[in-house]
Formats: structure tokens, sequence, C-alpha cells
């Protein structure tokens, strides 16, 4: 019989601290994270995510050991300078320009609007620093091209945030499907419910799905999409997708995404089915393993013995930093790399291309700038 240990053997070690070690907050002394490399990292956008996600993230993984800190940050608007000042430390700078030049940094987390994303990346990459930028890696495939292409050039490190890889529940799934648990994966389904639409449905929310689609189940060849536009007053073309997806490995699969919907949970869902055994995770917590007729299903949800969940280790905001900070002093290889972002990317414009379109589309996308522009017609005329 199979089965999900309830110990820390997949990564998470909340279990061993706190009910092995008596460390109930998991805050007592971790010498081996203690004695890695001190890094210094800047951070270019000091907005909703980098307040709410990183610099929590970031005070959360020094508290547990990690040597991180985040000395400089580059944000325009003096309000969020201030704040973010005053709550973390750090010096703020209106211009990333002047904190790239004068600031000694080992990295830089890019959390501006998406669409900066290329100047910003292109900028560190220019300056030989490791970058990691938030999802969607840009606003056009061909800028995500470029981005990767100019890191890779100039050899240095770029990572696209997937935090979602790194959220537990996530991370046991790919585990077991490495495992070989459920066998070899054939059928992929996922749903994701944004619940709004003051932001782009694809690019916004659906992007993280497509990530773990491809992180879950490999290459995509070929997606056809189809979708309905129920609110009018949105200014997307789309708020209700549903796609179908051919794996390069022969498997199968299928997406659904709303905005026009609730975003009450369960917002999201995602079911690999191998060799009479499957798998599904729900809304980022619960694991489940139907691993044969005999053994029956076993749940496993995260141990959380200070009952507190934290979002960003759960959200997997921790984990994606930290493993940043681990392929900087060399001792971990990306979770997630640009080229991944980009894929995910692209991924997300074949769909934009067969709704506009109706009809199925081929990857990889031979022309990245021919389909921007299709896809920027479509967009208009929408
Ligand atoms: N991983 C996730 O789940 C997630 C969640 C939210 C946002 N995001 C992504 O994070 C990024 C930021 O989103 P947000 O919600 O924080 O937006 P935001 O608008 O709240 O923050 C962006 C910040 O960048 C600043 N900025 C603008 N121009 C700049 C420049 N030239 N240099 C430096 N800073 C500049 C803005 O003043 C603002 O404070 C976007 O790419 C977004 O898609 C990801």
């Amino acid at each position: 019989m199979t089965l999900i240990r309830f110990d820390d053997t997949y990564g998470h070690t909340p279990y061993q601290k706190a009910f092995v070690d008596g460390d109930v907050y998991g805050v007592g002394y971790d010498a081996e994270r203690a004695a890695r490399k001190p890094l210094t990292m800047g951070m270019i956008g000091a907005g909703g995510v980098a307040q709410s996600k990183y610099l929590p993230a970031v005070t959360r993984l020094r508290t547990i050991w990690e040597p991180i800190q985040i000395a400089a940050f580059a944000e325009p608007r003096a309000d969020h300078r201030d704040k973010v000042a005053a709550i973390y430390g750090g010096r703020g700078y209106a211009d990333y320009r002047v904190m790239l030049a004068e600031e000694a940094l080992d990295g830089v987390l890019v959390l501006s609007p998406d669409a900066l994303h290329r100047e910003h990346v292109l900028a560190c990459a220019e300056a030989g620093l490791p970058a990691l930028v938030e999802k969607p890696i840009a606003r056009s495939l061909a800028d995500a091209v470029a981005m990767c292409r100019a890191a890779d050039a100039a050899g240095t490190l770029l990572m696209t945030v997937a935090n979602k890889r790194c959220s537990p529940p996530y991370k046991r799934a790919r585990r077991l499907i490495d495992d070989g648990v459920i066998g070899s994966p054939s059928l992929f389904s996922g749903k994701f419910n944004l619940g709004y639409d003051y932001v782009d449905l694809l690019e916004a929310g659906t992007i993280h799905l497509f990530d773990l689609t491809l992180y879950l189940m490999g290459t995509v060849q070929r997606v056809n999409a189809a979708g309905m536009k129920r609110d009018p007053r949105g200014s997307y073309p789309v708020d209700n997708v549903v796609l179908t997806l051919d794996f390069a490995s022969g498997a199968v699969g299928s997406l659904i995404t709303s905005a026009s919907a609730l975003s009450l949970k369960p917002w999201e869902r995602v079911e690999v089915y191998g060799d009479h055994a499957w798998l599904a995770v729900e809304d980022q917590y619960e694991l489940t393993l139907y691993a044969g007729e005999r053994e029956g299903a076993q749940s496993w949800r995260p141990v959380v013995p200070n009952t507190l969940l934290f979002d960003e280790e759960f959200g997997g905001y921790m984990g994606l930093v930290e493993n940043f900070c681990q392929v900087i002093r060399g001792a971990e290889s990306p979770v997630v790399t640009g080229w991944e972002g980009c894929r995910a990317y692209e991924l997300l414009t074949a769909v934009h291309l067969s709704l506009a379109r109706r009809t199925s589309v081929e990857l990889p996308l031979a022309d990245p700038a021919a389909a921007d522009a299709e896809v920027a017609t479509w967009l208009k005329r929408s």
C-alpha cells in the first residue's frame, strides 16, 4: 500500500520541529540555514505583492535563520517608499537605475508592473545580477524570449515567479508523480476561478495554472480553447474559458477558468490521473491520493502546529525566495527558470490564438512577434 507520510520526508518540517523538537513556532536555531552565505538583495517595485507577500516572506525566512536581507528597494511612489522603509528598513530609491549603480547586491526581486518587467530584467542582466521576476514574465511573448536570451547572453540567473510550485501540497503532488506513485500521468484536469474582472483573467490569474500544468504534466503540444464573455462591463475579451490540451507525453488534459462567478472556495483544483490511481490538490491546501480501490483515499493537509497558517509559506513565496538564494549560492537548481516562465506565457499566447482563430494551435509558436501581433489585433477588436 502506498502511504503519504505525515512527516517531513516530502520537504516540510513543522511536524519535526513542533512535535519532536518542541519548537512550536519553528524559530529555534537552524544551524544548516544559519551557516549559509549571507545574501544582500534589492527589490524593484514595492507595491501590493511586495508588501503583502515578499517582505513578510523574507522576514519569516530571516526568523527561521535564512541569512538574507533586502538592503535596498526602488519604488517611484514616496508613500510606498516611506512605509516600507519604516516597517522593514532598507534604503529606498526613486529610480531603480540609481539603486543598481550604488548598491552592492547579490540578486534582485523584480516586483514591478508586468509592462516594466522587460526593462527591469534587462537592466539586471546588464548589471550582471541574478533576477527573480514576478509572473507573468512579460506582457508579450517576444519580450519574454528577449529577457531569457539577454540573461543567457549575460550569463546571469533569471527565475520567474511560479510560487505555487513551492506550495507544499503541489510540491508533494509533483514528488508523488516523480516517484511513480500514480504511474504514468495520462489525464490532467484543472480549474481556476478568479471571481473578479478588474485584472486580466489569463495574464493575472490563470497563468498560475498554466505553469502548474507544465510543472505536473510536461510540454504541451496542442491547445484548443473556447471562451465567452458573460459580463459586458469587463474590458477583457473573455471571462469564461475552457480548453483542451495535448501533451508531448501523449497525455491529454482540460482546464476551465472563470472571472464572472464567485471566488468563494473551492476556487482552484488540479487532478492528475495515472494507472489505476490519481491525485487531486484542492485550493492549494489539501492533497488527496487515490492509490487503489483496496487502499481507499488518503488526504494530506499541512501540519499547522501553532494554529497559524502562513500564506508566505503555503502560498509558496518563502520556498521560492529561499530557492532563489540557494541557486545564487550554487547549492540548488532553480525550481523554475526564466525559460519556464516563458513557456507558461507561450501557452497563454496559444490559448489567445486559439480563441481568436477558433481552431486548435500547435506549440511551440515559431514566430513570437507574429503571435503577439495577432493577439494584439484580437484583443483590440474584442
Ligand atoms: N504571484 C502572485 O500571485 C502575484 C500576485 C499579485 C501580483 N503579482 C505580480 O506582481 C507584480 C506587481 O503587482 P502588484 O499587485 O504588487 O502591483 P502594484 O501596482 O501594487 O505594485 C507595483 C509597484 O511597482 C511600482 N513601480 C512602478 N513603476 C516602477 C519603476 N519604474 N520602478 C520601480 N517600481 C515601479 C509601483 O509604484 C507600485 O508600487 C505584477 O507583475 C503582478 O502581476 C503576482
